[in-house]
């Protein structure tokens, strides 16, 4: 058909099929802020170049891994654990469908283990809603798992403090 090939012409021509992007644009487009980017950035989850002015410019690819990045940030992985896992990839490239499966496969173990931690807590702290007591001696959270009872006989953890 004419007219499709024309207008796919015509949209590579303009503005929205550049290979590069100003920090502006990606903000724009990842609904992130330029200060998350240059966050992003200086911890090494995101690369840009410089040019002849000094200014930032971003591969396309980066609205993709900054996308990433969100999604693991808001299941709570740390942006530690995010380098990490990105820094497995050949070449720092940017995550593929397939790799993006590995990786959150991953995060997914992970947050299966803090859920149990979690729930483990939470189980403990009913004991001492409403209690205040604190004490090493019965307190589940002030003590878990009795570890001061390894230490042998006598005081322990004392609060020498306020
Ligand atoms: S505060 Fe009393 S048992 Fe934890």
């Amino acid at each position: 058909m004419p007219g499709t090939s024309e207008k796919k012409a015509s949209s590579c021509g303009d503005k929205k099929c550049r290979r590069e992007m100003t920090v502006g644009e990606v903000a724009e487009r990842s609904d992130v802020a330029v200060s998350a980017l240059h966050f992003y950035e200086s911890k090494g989850l995101i690369s840009s170049w410089r040019t002849s002015g000094n200014q930032r410019r971003y591969s396309r690819d980066v609205l993709r891994r900054v996308a990433i990045i969100k999604v693991a940030q808001s299941t709570g992985i740390p942006l530690a654990e995010i380098r990490e896992a990105l820094a497995t990839l050949p070449d720092g490239r940017t995550p593929t469908a397939k790799d993006w499966a590995k990786l959150s496969a991953g995060w997914r173990e992970e947050l299966d283990q803090r859920i149990l931690q979690l729930t483990q807590l939470r189980d403990r702290l009913e004991g001492c809603i409403g209690c205040g007591c604190l004490s090493m001696q019965s307190c589940p959270l002030r003590n878990p798992g009795d570890q001061a009872a390894e230490l042998g006989a006598g005081a322990r953890y004392l609060d020498v403090g306020s």
